[in-house]
């Protein structure tokens, strides 16, 4: 009966394992600051720059980003600029991920003005 049912047991196991570890990396809607941090960087950064002095898109320093409201801040970086090259992000960021990067824009933002 035992030797019957494990390849079935080892199936079940090969599919459930990926599942949780979908579950742990993916979107939970739950802010990852690392991750969040990675992709502000690096996905932003490839418009923006690294260090968010510009690029393709204008610089996104602290003092400028202060200017903006949290919330057009959150809805900027959730549905773009449209008729701009500003992509919204709303596939890949929750509303509170979004919010959590509008909020390190404006208060850990590693770049604090262009004069910098
Ligand atoms: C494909 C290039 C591209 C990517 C990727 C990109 N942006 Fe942009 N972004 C732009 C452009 C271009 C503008 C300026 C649009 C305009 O002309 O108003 C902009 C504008 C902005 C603004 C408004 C700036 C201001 O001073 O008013 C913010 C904030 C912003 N982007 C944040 C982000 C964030 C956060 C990300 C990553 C989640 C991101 N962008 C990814 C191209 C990009």
């Amino acid at each position: 009966m035992l030797k019957r049912a494990l390849p079935l047991l080892l199936i079940g196991l090969a599919w459930l394992l990926p599942q949780a570890a979908l579950a742990g990396s993916q979107d939970t809607g739950a802010a990852n600051p690392e991750r969040l941090e990675t992709l502000l960087y690096q996905d932003c950064g490839s418009c923006h720059g690294m260090t968010l002095r510009g690029g393709l898109g204008p610089a996104l320093p602290r003092d400028r980003m202060q200017t903006l409201s949290p919330e057009a801040l959150t809805h900027i970086i959730r549905y773009g600029i449209p008729g701009t090259a500003m992509p919204g992000w709303a596939a890949l960021l929750s509303e509170e991920e979004a919010r959590w990067i509008a909020e390190h824009l404006q208060t850990d933002n590693r770049l604090k003005t262009l004069g910098d």
